[in-house]
C-alpha cells in the first residue's frame, strides 16, 4: 500500500532518510531525529538511490548492524548514494561501510570495544560543535563493534580518536560525509544527541518542520484530498489512544462525513464504555453508532475456556457486528485504522531486523471488507501519537490510558467468561486502579490490572467459613511490552489493595500478587 502521507506538494516537511542495516538501535535513531524536530523515515538499506531520491532527503543516516563488513553477504548500499550530493552520517557499521566503499581501509579490530570508551576530539566542527564537547575535548561514547577504520578514505579527516587510537569519527567536509564509530543515539553516550543534532542542523541545515501541529495540518489536508466529494469514512473506536487520535483527526478533516462505530462487547473496564461514549458523543461531529453487543458476545463466549478460542470468537464476532452495521449501509467507501509506524516497519524492513510478534487486535479489521484503507498514523511512533492527540485536545484519560488487550477482560478471566465474573473482575480492577492512582504511581507503571483466577479457596468472612475465588494483581514496568519486570509495589500498598478487594467484594476470598517478569511470563495471564 502506498504511504498514506506520501509527501504532497503542499507539505513543507523536510525528511531525513535512515537506511536500516538491522542494528538494534535503528528505531531509536529515527526517534532521536524526530525528537529534534526533523521527520525521519526508515528504509531498508538496499533501497535503490532512485527510490531514495523520491523522498527528497535533506540528509541520509546509515544505521549500525549486527554484521561485519567482512561478512559474506554483508548488507550494502546502492553506490550511487555517494554521488548524490546529500549529506551522509554513518553510525558504527555505517561508518565502516562508507569508509570501505570510498577507498579507506577497514580492518577487523585488534580488540573489541564494548560499552563506554573515551575519545579525544581533534576537529570540533561541525559534528562536535557543542559546549558539552568543547569544554573538555575528552568524551565518553558508547561503542559496540569489532571492525575499525585503519585509514580514512581520500579527502577524509580524522575528527576524533579513542584512547586505543581507533578512529572514533571521520569526515569529508567538502562532500559532507561523516562517520562515527560510537552510537550517538543511545542514552549512555552523553552529548550523543548533540552529534546527531549537529549533523541535522550544522551539516544538513534542516529546519524544525516536524511538530505535532505540522503533522495535523498535513494529515488533515491529505485526508480531505483522499476522501473527496460526498464519500463517507467509517472509523471503529475502541477507547484506546490510536483509534481516538484517528477519530479526532478525521473529525477535523471531514467532520460530518465520518461514521464512528463503538462496539460495546462488555469486556471493558468498569464504566469505561460509558465514559468513552460520552466523550466521543460530545466531541465528534459525525454520525455515532453505539452498538450494544454485550449479550451477543457473552452468548458466544459461554462455556469457552481456551484462551485462543476466546480470542478467535471475539475477533470474529467483532467483524460480524462491524459488517452488519457498516457494510450494509452502502454509503461508506473508506475505513480508517490506527496502524502506527512500528507496525509498518516490522513488516517492511529488508535487512534482517528481528521479527517481532504481533497480537491479534480486535480493532484490526481485515482489508477484504471492501473499503479503501486510510491509516493516518502510519508515520508515528506511539509517543508521537500521544503528542498529536494532546495537540488535538484529547483528554489525559485517553492519552494516558494504559495498553489494553483487544479481547479485553475476557483474557483476564481464567476459564469461561460469564456476566457475574465480569462484574466481579471489574470491581476488583477498579479498586486496584484507584489505589495505584492515589499512591501517585499510575504514570510509572506500564500496566496494572486484576485477574480473576479459576481457583476457589477457603477463608473466613465475619464468623463464617467462606469459599470463593482468588484475585491476582499484576503490575509491570516496561519500555515496549516485549520484556517487562514485575513492579516492586510497596507491601503496605499491596496489603491495602488486598484488604479492600476482599472486604468490598463479598465473593472474593483472597488477593495474591504476581511476581513474574517477562520472560519467562507474559504480561497478560492468557
Ligand atoms: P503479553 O501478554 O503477550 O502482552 O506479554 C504484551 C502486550 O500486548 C497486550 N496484549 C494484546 N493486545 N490484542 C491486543 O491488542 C491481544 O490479543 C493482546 N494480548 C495481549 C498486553 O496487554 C500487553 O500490553
Amino acid at each position: 500500500m502506498e504511504h498514506f502521507l506520501k509527501d504532497s506538494s503542499e507539505s513543507l516537511r523536510e525528511k531525513v532518510v535512515l537506511l536500516d542495516f538491522g542494528g538494534q538501535y535503528s528505531m531509536l535513531i529515527a526517534r532521536r531525529v524526530r525528537e529534534a524536530g526533523v521527520y525521519c523515515e526508515m528504509l531498508p538499506c538496499d533501497t535503490s538511490w532512485k527510490k531514495i531520491l523520491e523522498h527528497s532527503p535533506v540528509g541520509i543516516i546509515f544505521s549500525g548492524s549486527p554484521a561485519s563488513v567482512y561478512q559474506e553477504k554483508a548488507p550494502r548500499v546502492d553506490p550511487a548514494i555517494y554521488e548524490g550530493g546529500v549529506p551522509i552520517l554513518g553510525i558504527c557499521y555505517g561508518m565502516h561501510l562508507l569508509a570501505g566503499d570510498l577507498g579507506g581501509e577497514v580492518k577487523k579490530g585488534s580488540r573489541s570495544e564494548y560499552g563506554r570508551t573515551s575519545f579525544t576530539i581533534e576537529e570540533p566542527e561541525p559534528l562536535f560543535k557543542d559546549a558539552s564537547f568543547r569544554d573538555d575535548s575528552f568524551c565518553n561514547g558508547w561503542m559496540s563493534h569489532q571492525d575499525e577504520v585503519l585509514s580514512p578514505p581520500p579527502g577524509f579527516n580524522v575528527l576524533a580518536r579513542t584512547e586505543n587510537n581507533t578512529m572514533a569519527a571521520i569526515g569529508n567536509h567538502a562532500q559532507k560525509i561523516y562517520g562515527v564509530q560510537f552510537h550517538p543515539e543511545v542514552f549512555h553516550t552523553p552529548g550523543g544527541n548533540n552529534v546527531l543534532q549537529n549533523f541535522l542542523f550544522e551539516v544538513c541545515h534542516c529546519s524544525k518542520t516536524w511538530t505535532p501541529r505540522s503533522f495535523i495540518e498535513d494529515a488533515t489536508a491529505r485526508i480531505r484530498q483522499v476522501i473527496g466529494g460526498q464519500e463517507k469514512v467509517v472509523c471503529a473506536l475502541s477507547g484506546g489512544v490510536d483509534s481516538s487520535v484517528v477519530a479526532f483527526l478525521l473529525d477535523k478533516a471531514v467532520a460530518h462525513r465520518v461514521v464512528y462505530i463503538f462496539v460495546d462487547h462488555g469486556l471493558l473496564r468498569l464504566d469505561e464504555a460509558k465514559e468513552v461514549v460520552k466523550l466521543y458523543r460530545e466531541k465528534l461531529q459525525g454520525e455515532f453508532l453505539h452498538i450494544d453487543a454485550r449479550e451477543r458476545f457473552l452468548n458466544r463466549l459461554a462455556g469457552v475456556k481456551d484462551p485462543e478460542e476466546k480470542r478467535k470468537i471475539i475477533g470474529n464476532e467483532f467483524i460480524a457486528v462491524f459488517k452488519e452495521n457498516a457494510l450494509s449501509r452502502g454509503d461508506i467507501s473508506y475505513l480508517a485504522q490506527g496502524t502506527i509506524y512500528p507496525d509498518v516497519i516490522e513488516s517492511g524492513s529488508a535487512c534482517g531486523a528481528a521479527v517481532i510478534k504481533s497480537h491479534h487486535n480486535v480493532g484490526g479489521l481485515p482489508e477484504e471488507l471492501g473499503f479503501e484503507l486510510i491509516e493516518p498514523l502510519r508515520e508515528l511512533f506511539k509517543d508521537e501519537v500521544r503528542l498529536v492527540g494532546s495537540e488535538l485536545g484529547l483528554p489525559d484519560s485517553i492519552l494516558k490510558r494504559q495498553p489494553f488487550p483487544g479481547p479485553g477482560l475476557a483474557v483476564r478471566i481464567i476459564g469461561a467468561v460469564s456476566a457475574e465474573k465480569l462484574s466481579l473482575l471489574q470491581k476488583a480492577d477498579a479498586i486496584f486502579r484507584n489505589e495505584v492512582t492515589k499512591a501517585g504511581l499510575a504514570d510509572q507503571l506500564w500496566q496494572y490490572f486484576a485477574v480473576l483466577t479459576d481457583v476457589n479457596v477457603v477463608g473466613v468472612k465475619g464468623d463464617d467459613r467462606h469459599y470463593g475465588p482468588v484475585i491476582a494483581l499484576r503490575a509491570v514496568v516496561s519500555e515496549d511490552a516485549m520484556t517487562a519486570d514485575w513492579a516492586k509495589l510497596s507491601l503496605d500498598l499491596l496489603g491495602k489493595i488486598s484488604a479492600r478487594i476482599t472486604g468490598e467484594i463479598p465473593e472474593v476470598a483472597r488477593g495474591v500478587y504476581d511476581i513474574t517478569s517477562k520472560p519467562p511470563g507474559t504480561i497478560e495471564w492468557e
